[in-house]
């Protein structure tokens, strides 16, 4: 069921994925949508077998309105290709929906969503699971894989492992793989073995 709130950032009771992204246009759930240009709503097929949810927006994606195309959506495009994947054919979206971040001069710094902007933007990927119903949850990061399973949930002890969906989420994804973010990969000091264990875990995501 929809989560009733009073603040009317409720997602409609539909499967409707347009009528989803115009309702979460208007949402004042949290106070991220103050500083954002715009709501980033998920893109994609509404029949997805995979379902990818990242942790926020960065700038780019809060200036085009789309989820992953600044330079952690290039990598993560690369890595798609690497490991066979049509990025066409995934439904990509964040977990928190509006770009969180700080002022340094002329430029915006990501900021890590607190966990309470984490739950209050929930019921939008609820919304997105129960449209799409995917076969597949693959998350991105330690904020998108502690907005489903918690706030102890740590990728080191279970990347890549076959994550059954918890109670809240049963019947709305088969299972679920968590990996890193690719703007972790972007930072490894290593960045090419990073990123060959980033493209092996889409590998096994194909599987
Ligand atoms: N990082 C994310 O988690 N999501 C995006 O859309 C872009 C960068």
């Amino acid at each position: 069921m929809p989560t009733t709130r009073p603040d009317g950032a409720a997602p409609p009771d539909t499967a409707d994925l347009t009528r989803l992204r115009r309702a979460a246009a208007d949402c004042t759930g949290c106070g991220l949508h103050r500083a954002a240009t715009q709501t980033v709503f998920g893109e994609g097929p509404r029949h997805a077998e995979i379902l990818v949810a990242g942790e926020q927006p960065g700038d780019q994606e809060d200036r085009q309105g789309k989820p992953f195309v600044g330079p952690a959506g290039r990598l993560f495009d690369e890595a798609l290709t690497e490991a066979g994947f049509e990025r066409e054919a995934l439904y990509v979206t964040n977990v928190v929906k509006h770009f969180k971040f700080t002022e340094r001069g002329k430029r915006r710094i990501h900021a890590k969503p607190s966990r309470p902007e984490v739950v209050a933007c929930r019921p939008w990927l609820l919304a997105e699971l129960r449209a799409v119903r995917p076969r597949l949850l693959l998350l991105l990061g330690a904020t998108a894989a502690q907005s489903v399973y918690g706030p102890s949930f740590r990728i080191t002890r279970r990347r890549g492992d076959p994550l059954a969906p918890p109670d809240e989420y049963a019947g709305l994804f088969d299972v679920a793989l968590a990996t890193v973010h690719p703007a972790a990969v972007l930072r490894a000091p290593d960045r090419e073995a990073a990123r060959a264990e980033f493209v092996a875990d889409l590998r096994s995501a194909a599987r």
